[in-house]
């Protein structure tokens, strides 16, 4: 339908910047808006498509990744400033030999989970032929095919999955109520685990590159599950491997905006702006907008290496459910939490498959009209 076209180097000019300046830090005449999961469940057009295809035959065909990507942007027209690539964070686990389902109701499902350290060697090593690139092409195409489809209404976001959150699934096999078999790994393996954490890392920093150097104007990582560590084992297996694609990204691409999403992780604050190069802190809703604000400017004053910090975020998803003149509210009310420091209105987690599509158009349209009279 988007035709397929995967020339990286004639792209069409970017219409809507709003994003990329919010991410730089820059001011702009209202905050830039698009929500984690966007293209998903919720929208009876993606259904339609996911009734004849598998989940990662979507992921891993062009032009339907495409024209998922595109969906929410059509629907939303005007109202969404970015665009984020179809695909998922358990497409690195698959790169690197483990065989990962979609089951459908229940989530992603991994038959054979990494479970002692000797599996270790079921995983594709890096250092012995394995190409990064190479398998994981097909999302590079989608990219890059994505962006001509586009045409410069707004920029393109990569994203991957953080080391561990990754790791979680790679040896939990799937969701999980406790981490109790990951945990293991991390408290009884830990030489192991992070042997593992700095493998995934080496695959994710590559992956980014790669995206980039296909199309994509921004990224994301998302550490969804960092609320499940303490403070203390965040520090030592979470955030050190977080500024290592970080840095290992920035010094392919300085000025492409990159955005941590550490998820239950706002004890962190501090740490991700004064150890890592991330340009943008995604939150959750468990922090208030002027808090978060407050903690990342002290923090960032500290460090004459950081120039600003953008925050992304928070309403909480679940606001969603509520009758439209309480979702205008909340947004109103976030977005002045926010106060007049460039941000970049999102959700605090993503989209749910049983969310009015309409209700989100409510979020959208107050964002617009507030951050644009609270900037006049
Ligand atoms: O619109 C977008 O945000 C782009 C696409 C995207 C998907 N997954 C599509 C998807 C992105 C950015 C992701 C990231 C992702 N995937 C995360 C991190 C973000 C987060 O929510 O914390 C995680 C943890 C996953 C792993 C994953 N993939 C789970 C747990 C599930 C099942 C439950 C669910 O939320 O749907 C998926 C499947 C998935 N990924 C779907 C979509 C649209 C639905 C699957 C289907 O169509 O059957």
């Amino acid at each position: 339908k988007d035709g397929e076209n995967f020339d990286n180097t004639n792209f069409p000019v970017l219409k809507n910047d709003l994003y990329l300046r919010a991410a730089r830090g820059e001011a702009t005449e209202r905050a830039p808006v698009w929500c984690m999961r966007q293209a998903g469940r919720y929208l009876p057009e993606f259904r339609a498509i996911r009734v004849e295809h598998d989940f990662f035959r979507v992921c891993r065909t062009p032009a339907l990744a495409t024209e998922v990507t595109m969906q929410p942007i059509r629907r939303y027209d005007g109202l969404l400033d970015a665009a984020i690539i179809f695909s998922d964070i358990l497409v690195v686990p698959q790169a690197m030999g483990l065989v990962v389902e979609m089951v459908p109701g229940k989530g992603p499902h991994f038959p054979e989970p990494l479970q002692t350290p000797d599996d270790m060697q079921r995983l594709q090593d890096l250092h012995k032929g394995f190409s990064v690139d190479s398998e994981l092409d097909y999302v590079y195409k989608a990219i890059t095919n994505t962006r001509h489809a586009l045409a410069g209404r707004v920029p393109l976001l990569g994203f991957a999955g953080a080391p561990w959150t990754l790791m979680a699934y790679m040896v939990e096999g799937g969701g999980s109520k406790t981490f109790s078999a990951a945990k293991t790994w991390l408290f009884k393996y830990s030489a192991t685990a992070h042997e593992l954490l700095g493998r995934i890392s080496a695959v994710v920093a590559a992956f980014l590159v790669g995206q980039v150097r296909a199309g994509a104007q921004a990224l994301q990582l998302f550490e969804s599950w960092a609320g499940e560590l303490s403070p203390r084992d965040f520090a030592e297996f979470s955030l050190p491997y977080l500024a290592r694609i970080a840095a290992h990204v920035k010094s392919h691409f300085p000025d492409v905006p990159l955005t941590i999403f550490a998820k239950g992780a706002h004890y962190a604050l501090e740490q991700l702006v004064q150890e890592t190069a991330f340009d943008v802190i995604s939150l959750d809703w468990t922090i208030e907008p002027d808090v978060a604000c407050k903690r990342v400017a002290s923090a960032a004053s500290g460090n004459t290496s950081r120039h600003f910090i953008t925050l992304q975020g928070n309403l909480d998803p679940t606001l969603l459910f509520a009758e439209p003149e309480t979702i205008r509210s909340r947004t109103t009310e976030m977005c002045r939490a926010f106060g007049d420091t460039p941000f970049v209105a999102n959700l605090g987690h993503g989209m749910m498959p049983t969310h009015d599509p309409e209700h989100l158009r409510v979020f959208l349209e107050t964002v617009h009209e507030t951050t644009r009279a609270m900037r006049m």
